[in-house]
């Protein structure tokens, strides 16, 4: 099988790559850390490729297009894994940290999307990462969750169009560097990279286009939508993101 993973230099993209890549896939990745991609090319050899783009970018976006028409790389699944949480900003507060949040978590991914399905030989399965705190108010990073919550809603309402099948995974805490605390410390309720990345390997054989991973993250979120939100922001904030 052929894939594409957005946000191959890190946390759960990386992992998800070197699995992939592993069970026997041909794997592209994109990132910016083009030194960080080449280094993942040195250790997994021909199976992987890499473009070294900004998603938040027309161009980039042109580039990875331009890039896999040259190669003749067509991929069956496309995994769009590449977010943003925090920037150098982290008040949250500027409409510069607002603006990325959306460019790079919603727009981003729903223009490659956009571009993908008009190339010849378009992928059969599409799978976007959203957040379990899409699900639910996020006062810390409001953007974020709008963010998150419109990637979902997209990919939800995409399934089927074309014959293209969509999945969408909100995902608990993850110990990646994105994760506020896991930089500081592991979250006790997070779960590792290559964990996500076995779930993400084998989701588009699964059925039903909306997903919450882990199972732990579904039972609490159930019971956190309950409480108030003044009780569930003190709860959340360790492992929020
Ligand atoms: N970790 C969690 O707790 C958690 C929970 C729920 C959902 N998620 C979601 O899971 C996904 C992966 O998160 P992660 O924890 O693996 O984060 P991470 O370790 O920070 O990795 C983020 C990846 O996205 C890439 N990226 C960011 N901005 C980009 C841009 N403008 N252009 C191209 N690539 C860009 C980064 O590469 P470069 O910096 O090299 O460009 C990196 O490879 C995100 O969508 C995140 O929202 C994470």
């Amino acid at each position: 099988m052929k894939a594409l993973v957005t946000g191959a230099s890190k946390g759960i993209g990386m992992a998800l790559v070197r699995e992939l890549v592993h069970a026997g896939h041909e794997v592209w990745g994109i990132a910016r850390s083009g030194d960080t991609l080449q280094s993942l090319k040195d250790e997994l050899g021909d199976k992987f490729n890499y473009i070294a783009v900004d998603l938040v970018s027309d161009k980039g976006l042109e580039t990875i297009v331009s890039a896999l028409d040259e190669a003749g790389f067509f991929p069956k699944k496309v995994f769009l894994v590449a977010g943003v949480y925090s920037t150098d900003d982290e008040t949250f507060s500027t409409q510069q940290h607002r603006q990325m949040m959306l460019d790079c978590n919603y727009t981003a991914p729903v223009k490659l999307y956009d571009l993908l399905v008009h190339r010849p030989y378009s992928p059969d399965c599409f799978v976007a990462i959203s957040s379990i705190f899409a699900l639910l108010p996020d006062p810390l990073n409001p953007s974020y969750a709008a963010a998150k919550r419109a990637l979902a809603d997209f990919f939800i309402q995409a399934n089927g169009n074309g014959g293209i099948e969509t999945k969408v995974v909100y995902l608990g805490p993850v110990n990646t560097a994105i994760n506020r605390y896991a930089k500081r410390k592991k979250s006790l309720m997070a779960i590792e990279p290559t964990q996500a990345a076995r779930f993400l390997r084998h989701l588009p054989k699964k059925t039903g286009v909306t997903h919450i991973y882990p199972f732990s993250s579904s039972v609490i979120y159930q019971i956190l939508r309950y409480l108030p939100n003044s009780m569930y922001t003190a709860l959340m904030n360790k492992a929020r993101r």
